[in-house]
């Protein structure tokens, strides 16, 4: 059988990213260039901004991707990109990029879905791990408890009601003035701190027992933090901290392993940038263990938002019959 090469591009958001993967499994070239540090002054992404600075960076980017990987465009099978879900300017660089090195090089051109990127993630240090297992994808602008069935097939049991899990740490992060992004302040500060110091809620979704909810939590921390201000009480950000991760990772914990109870499934995976989080990660790998459920996650660089694991899912798609049209367009709200 021949080998089958994918340069992925990734842009969504604040990353600019592109990565050489071969047969769907391992990654020959991982390149990121952040803009966190551009973003941090304003206290989270900012649009436009994000947009300009993939456009500078992206041709390097891509450039470098091919050169680590010590290929040629020529070599490669065909150009994988996310067209959605994301912020629209930032996904038009990635996409237009991805066009124009595809119709140069008479490359096919595969459109990829940012969150089918996440869980696919799990394949690069997992060799053994293949569909169907069930996955909890936590970023910045997503919660999602899904059945991954088959390769590039989801079942949607369970999503967030308002806001991300990430979301929710970037906005606690900040009232408890540790800035941007919070997910890992928090994580950090957390580690000091009590996690039973505050009994925070955790909320209670009735429409569905596998949605999310985190703006009630949210709300609780930030009253916490008011009352304290008002009272002249000083406030231990390790202990809030530690007490609001607490509360999340119970929540997602929960969730996750009941539905993987429910669906008769033993192997239970994570994705996306709050997969990185510590507590999430001991609390999953204690509750499946005990559950007897196989736990999979990924090493952070390939949590957080990478165009490795767009390569991955692209190969998928690819070997499926997925091809992209000329007039693939970004999609901001693209549904999973
Ligand atoms: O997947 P990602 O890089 O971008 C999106 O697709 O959204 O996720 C970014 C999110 C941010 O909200 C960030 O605060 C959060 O992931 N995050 C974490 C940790 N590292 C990143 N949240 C909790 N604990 C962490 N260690
Ligand atoms: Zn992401």
């Amino acid at each position: 059988e021949e080998d089958v090469y994918i340069l992925a591009i990734e842009s969504s958001c604040d990353e600019t990213a592109a990565a050489v993967v071969k047969n769907g499994r391992e990654v020959l070239s991982n390149i990121i260039s952040s803009q966190i540090a551009l973003h941090t002054i304003y206290g989270g992404v900012v649009p436009e901004i994000a947009s300009r600075k993939h456009i500078e960076k992206i041709n390097q980017v891509v450039e470098a991707a091919l050169s680590e990987a010590g290929m040629t465009m020529e070599e490669m099978d065909a150009v994988g990109v996310t067209y959605g879900p994301g912020l629209v300017g930032a996904l038009l660089v990635g996409v237009a990029e991805a066009k124009a090195i595809a119709y140069a090089a008479k490359k096919p051109l595969v459109g990829v879905h940012h969150i089918e990127g996440h869980v696919s993630a799990n394949f690069i240090e997992h060799p053994e791990l293949e569909p169907p297992f069930m996955c909890l994808i936590v970023s910045g602008g997503h919660t999602h408890l899904v059945v991954v069935k088959d390769y590039g097939e989801f079942e949607i049991l369970g999503r967030t009601r308002d806001d991300a899990a990430g979301e929710a740490f970037d906005k606690v992060a900040r009232a408890v003035g540790l800035g941007y992004p919070g997910g890992p302040k928090i994580d950090k500060a957390a580690k000091e701190g009590n996690p039973q110091a505050i009994r925070f809620p955790r909320a209670k979704v009735e429409a569905n027992v596998y949605d999310f909810s985190f703006s009630g939590l949210k709300s609780a921390v930030l009253n916490h933090i008011n009352h304290a201000k008002m009272m002249g009480e000083e406030i231990n950000v390790p202990d809030l901290a530690a007490s609001f991760q607490n509360a999340v990772v119970d929540v997602l914990v929960s969730h996750t392993i009941a539905a993987a109870k429910e669906y008769g499934f033993h192997k239970v995976a994570i994705a996306g940038g709050v997969a990185s989080n510590s507590a999430l990660r001991e609390g999953m790998k204690k509750a499946c263990s005990k559950a007897g459920i196989d736990f999979y996650y990924p090493s952070p660089i390939y949590c957080t938002d990478n165009a490795a694991m767009i390569g991955v899912a692209a190969y998928y798609e690819y070997m499926g019959g997925a091809r992209a049209g000329w007039d693939l367009n970004a999609v901001p709200n693209l549904k999973l």
